[in-house]
């Protein structure tokens, strides 16, 4: 194929509303509407999560038509969402993409939102694109994973959390800490100014190459409770120290494996997607790793976004690869 491809993205598996259009493996336009209305509620409610996708979906097409100054005539494609997520969420991003392909008559395919994550290391502008094969470490609100990659279609899970995700545990920490919804960028704020020394917390160490993080919520919940029962104002008082010694427990936990997995494997390329790349503790460990080669989405390709969406789907596109009208989302929906 000679002429450009241009794909449609749209993403509403969780809190982002979000559109992109990516011409062949270039992004011209990502628009994305953040729902500010979980944060009082201390974590994602998914029946407003739904409303919001609802209200903000025509004006986030319409934003990332006119920034990309193409007409859905133009577009060959559109690639959605659909799982793992909020089922309501899924369903806002499904039943539209459907509908915008139906009367568009345009092709629709179905995209993982947690491949998408991975494939969002092959949009042109990221400052490095890694070869194969590579490991991911996937890090996200909902998911943990260590991920092989052999082509952009052959994906291998060598290691998932139990239970919590890190983003998860960073969230829930920060919860702990009196901080508003979503904690994980907070904890990196304050943790910045802090000694991440100052106080001893663990995530347990499984087997290979799996995570836990339930153990480390418990732990900083009994050390918490403990010390504001001696100073009410001990929160407050330590919250920089806290919010340092609480990353360094989950970054701890995540390199400890992905530390493994690249001996085990010999294979040195390493890739980060998902919210949690967004750290800045996790992306300075990264860059002290000189003998692996490190690669990291651009920041606004690292949280949820249409653009990754869109990637994901141009894979797809160009081995014909369509889905159906009749797909039902999946909120459980495995890589
Ligand atoms: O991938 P994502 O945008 O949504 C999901 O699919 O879950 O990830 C969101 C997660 C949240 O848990 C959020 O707290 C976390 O990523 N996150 C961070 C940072 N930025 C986002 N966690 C730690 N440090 C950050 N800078
Ligand atoms: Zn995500």
């Amino acid at each position: 194929m000679n002429r450009t491809i241009k794909i449609l993205g749209i993403e509403t598996s969780c809190d982002e509303t979000s559109i992109a259009v990516l011409e062949d493996q270039k992004i011209i336009s990502n628009v994305i509407a953040t729902q500010d209305v979980h944060a009082e509620y201390g974590g994602v409610v998914p029946e407003l999560a739904s409303r919001a996708h609802l209200q903000n979906i025509i004006p986030v097409l319409n934003a990332a038509l006119a920034q990309a100054k193409i007409k859905m005539e133009d577009i060959d494609a559109i690639g959605y969402t659909n799982g793992p997520g909020l089922m309501g969420a899924l369903l806002v991003g499904s039943s539209f993409a459907k509908g915008l392909a139906l009367g568009n008559a345009k092709p629709l395919i179905e995209v993982n939102h947690m491949k998408a994550h991975i494939l969002a290391h092959f949009i042109e502008d990221n400052t490095s694109i890694p070869d194969f094969p590579f490991i991911c470490l996937t890090v996200s609100g909902g998911h943990t994973q260590l991920v092989r990659l052999k082509d952009y279609y052959t994906f291998e899970i060598m290691g998932s959390t139990i239970d919590d995700a890190a983003g998860e545990a960073f969230d829930k920490a920060a919860k702990m800490l009196g901080l508003p919804y979503p904690g994980g960028p907070l904890i990196d704020k304050y943790a910045k100014e802090g000694d991440e020394n100052a106080f001893i917390f663990n995530a347990g160490k499984l087997e290979k190459y799996n995570y836990s993080f339930s153990g480390l919520k418990t732990g900083i919940l009994y050390f918490l409770r403990k010390e504001v029962a001696k100073d009410p104002d001990f929160i407050k008082k330590n919250l920089n120290n806290l919010c340092a010694s609480i990353q360094k427990a989950i970054l701890d936990s995540l390199f400890y494996q992905l530390e493994r997995l690249v001996e085990d494997t010999g294979i040195k390329r390493v890739a980060v997607a998902g919210g949690v790349s967004a750290n800045s503790g996790l992306r300075k460990r990264l860059a002290e790793k000189k003998d692996w080669e490190t690669y990291i989405p651009k920041f606004e390709y690292c949280t949820d976004n249409g653009a990754m969406i869109a990637i994901s789907a141009y894979f797809d596109f160009i081995k014909d690869k369509q889905g159906k009208l009749s797909a039902i989302p999946n909120p459980r929906m495995k890589i």
